[in-house]
């Protein structure tokens, strides 16, 4: 049996590892603060990161690149694993120091970091970028499936860090973009959830869009994804552009308003807190709107589109004809029905445990050896924190 470990379990750590455990799999979890790993169901719990030695695959979720150095450190101090797969966000050239040192150990090390929150990652909805030597991949790719619903082999080395920063670089201009345009459209007397339900059912509507709409509406920010850790992801983004000399000035003015909310106070709190920096700026008193808020597709008559429509009553026409990529067609349901917005993830599809045919696995540079798609999700309207692309 593969001796499995997984050192922090944080927000993401302890919602990735649920899933591994969810799949059958025995996992020996670490975790600085003891009460986190005691925290999860169905663990055991390892006294020290050196008690991980020997095992065949250890994982990590750790805040930085500092702290991916140091407990990787300690892991190859105690002799290493076989496969080290780090889900962090950090950066390209810290990891490729730990990659020669675990090398010379005997240690493979897979860059696997996630997008998607912890929401997400519950939900089967996180999609995994991974890079580092390709035999690691093939060994521990279904343990990787069993992770999110997509898993993306990008090549050797550390290509899956810089795709993650370029991934996290657009996540954060995307929401400063959606933040000044919500405050100027505020300004101009609609309701934020008017405007944001109009924005969703729009052409330019997503996933994230909705699913961080009930926070830009009611001012609620607890965090999935924090401020301070999309800082840290736009200095690793801008560092790493600045090595490959791309130009990147969007994502350089987006840095220095995110380093504006963290020194404004706003490091703790969730990124779409952005938001309220560009109230301040605007001039605009900052209120929660009251209404209950769901973020997905009012349809029908006289649905009350709280959320999607702010309250606002709206009328909209059920499209016709439109299928969902993977889902069944809708013959039949005849024009002018009206059906409630569906709340949450569905998950279709059947989902294997074994090998490499669980997730959706592609690769880059070599095609996928022994993996077949499977496991489509389809989501349709996120309710909060349900979803999203972190
Ligand atoms: N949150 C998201 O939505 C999201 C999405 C995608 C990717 N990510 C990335 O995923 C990583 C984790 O994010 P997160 O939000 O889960 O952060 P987090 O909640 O701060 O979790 C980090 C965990 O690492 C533990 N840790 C720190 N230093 C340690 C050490 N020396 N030894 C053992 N455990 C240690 C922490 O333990 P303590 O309890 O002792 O502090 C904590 O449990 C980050 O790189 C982030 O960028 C996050």
């Amino acid at each position: 049996m593969t001796r499995i470990g997984w050192i922090g379990v944080g927000r993401m750590g302890a919602a990735l590892v649920a899933r591994l455990i969810a799949a059958g799999h025995a996992v020996t979890v670490y975790n600085r603060t003891r009460a986190k790993a005691e925290a999860v169901s169905g663990a055991t719990v390892a006294g020290a990161i050196a008690d991980l030695a020997g095992f065949d695959v250890v994982f990590t979720s750790l805040p930085d690149s500092p702290r991916f150095a140091e407990v990787a450190g300690a892991l190859l101090d105690a002799g290493g694993c076989r496969v080290l797969v780090d889900t962090s966000t950090a950066a390209p050239d810290a990891s490729q120091r730990v990659r020669e040192r675990a090398a010379a150990a005997g240690t493979a090390l897979l860059a696997a970091p996630v997008s998607g929150n912890p929401g997400a990652v519950a939900a089967g909805d996180a999609t995994l970028v991974v890079s580092g030597p390709r035999e690691a991949f093939d060994e521990v790719c279904g343990l990787l499936g069993a992770l999110g619903r997509a898993v993306t082999y990008v090549g050797e080395g550390e290509s899956a860090r810089v795709a993650k920063l370029c991934h996290n670089i657009v996540l954060g201009v995307l929401t400063q973009a959606l933040a000044e345009v919500t405050v100027m459209a505020e300004k101009a007397g609609i309701p934020r959830s008017a405007f944001l339900g109009f924005r969703n059912d729009s052409v330019l509507g997503s996933t994230f869009t909705r699913y961080k709409t009930p926070a830009l509406v009611g001012l609620g920010f607890t965090p999935s994804f924090t401020t301070e850790l999309l800082r840290k992801d736009f200095d690793l983004g801008l560092a790493a552009a600045r090595a490959l000399a791309a130009p990147v000035p969007l994502a350089a003015l987006t840095h220095r308003l995110i380093q504006a909310a963290v020194a404004t106070g706003h490091g703790e709190e969730d990124f779409a807190a952005l938001l309220v920096e560009q109230a301040r700026a605007a001039g605009l008193d900052r209120k929660p709107e009251g209404r209950a808020v769901r973020p997905g597709r009012v349809r029908g008559r006289g649905a009350r589109a709280a959320g999607s429509g702010g309250g606002l009553e709206r009328r909209t026409r059920p499209r016709r004809g439109r299928r969902v990529p993977g889902r069944p067609g809708r013959a039949g349901r005849a024009p002018g029905i009206c059906r409630p917005p569906v709340r949450g993830m569905r998950s279709r599809g059947p989902v294997s445990t074994a090998g490499c045919d669980r997730g959706r696995v592609t690769t880059g540079p070599r095609a996928p050896s022994a993996v077949s798609p499977q496991a489509v999700v389809v989501a349709e309207g996120v309710a909060s924190g349900d979803g999203g692309e972190e």
